[in-house]
């Protein structure tokens, strides 16, 4: 694992924007696989820009989401598929045939996760996986406890992710109480994952994820055992992080980061 300490949110976002951007300039067939959450949207209007203004071409990308909640239609503006039209999808030249996000109306939602790994699987698997942090810890949907080998499949969300995105709809009684979510482990075989975390309020979720021991409790600790993961991250978010002077020295240092300092 890699941390990397940014100012502030902006340029934490415009980091990840960057390295996305530079991937997909190197193999333009990437097969991208996407989060939301509120810390993305910055990240998808500095690709949106960077498409509009530096011809970043996304003609050729596959994309995956992590998640989906059951029960909403893609025209239901709290689904992560319009969430993903909106910040995305309609905004850069993405075939949208190209773009996957789990079928949370399916009538056989197991039968609908196990497509979801077929078709991941049929794209070659997924090159570079975006990740945003729960407040309680999870990447995508994994809530805690959830098998640090699981695939894509539903699951129950507790009721701090309840209340973490209940203001979105308008409540806690209209937000549903399941989604799909690729597994910890379909996430583990992503070839690179880049996570995202910004503001005070991840400070204290970001040091037991990049820090803390391994536990199913908390899935983002996951990512340490993944060979290639950068965690972006700004001053507010790391600031409860132990070891921040070796992640700054290894910024500045690594040849790797030179186009990115
Ligand atoms: C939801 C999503 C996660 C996302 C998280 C963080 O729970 N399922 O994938 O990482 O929100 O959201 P935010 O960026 O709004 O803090």
């Amino acid at each position: 694992m890699e941390v990397i300490l940014q100012p502030d949110r902006h340029n934490a976002a415009r980091l990840v924007a960057r390295i996305i951007a530079r991937e997909i300039r190197a193999k333009p067939d990437l097969v991208l696989g996407l989060a939301t959450g509120q810390t993305m949207e910055a990240v998808y209007r500095l690709l949106v820009k960077l498409h509009r203004d530096e011809a970043l071409d996304f003609s050729r990308c596959r994309t995956f989401n992590l998640d989906e909640y059951v029960g909403l239609a893609p025209e239901d503006p709290h689904s992560y598929r319009f969430y993903m039209n909106e910040r995305l999808f309609h905004q850069v030249n993405l075939d949208l045939r190209n773009t996957r996000l789990p079928d949370g109306r399916a009538a056989d939602l197991s039968a609908e996760c196990a497509a979801y790994e077929r078709a991941i699987a049929d794209a070659g698997g997924i090159d570079l996986q975006l990740l945003g942090l729960g407040k309680a810890g999870h990447i995508g949907f994994n809530e805690p406890l959830s098998a640090l080998r699981s695939r894509t499949r539903v699951k129950a969300l507790t009721p701090t992710t309840i209340e973490q995105n209940a203001a979105f709809f308008g409540g806690p009684e209209q937000m549903p109480r399941r989604a799909i979510t690729m597994g910890v482990g379909t996430i583990l075989e992503c070839r690179r994952c880049l996570l995202l975390a910004t503001g005070f309020d991840k400070a204290p979720i970001v040091a037991k994820a990049v820090e803390g021991p391994i536990t199913s409790m908390i899935s983002a600790t996951a990512m340490q055992l993944h060979p290639r993961c950068t965690v972006v991250v700004d001053e507010a978010a790391g600031s409860l992080l132990k070891e921040t002077e070796y992640y700054r020295w290894v910024f500045a240092n690594e040849p790797e980061w030179e186009a990115f300092r």
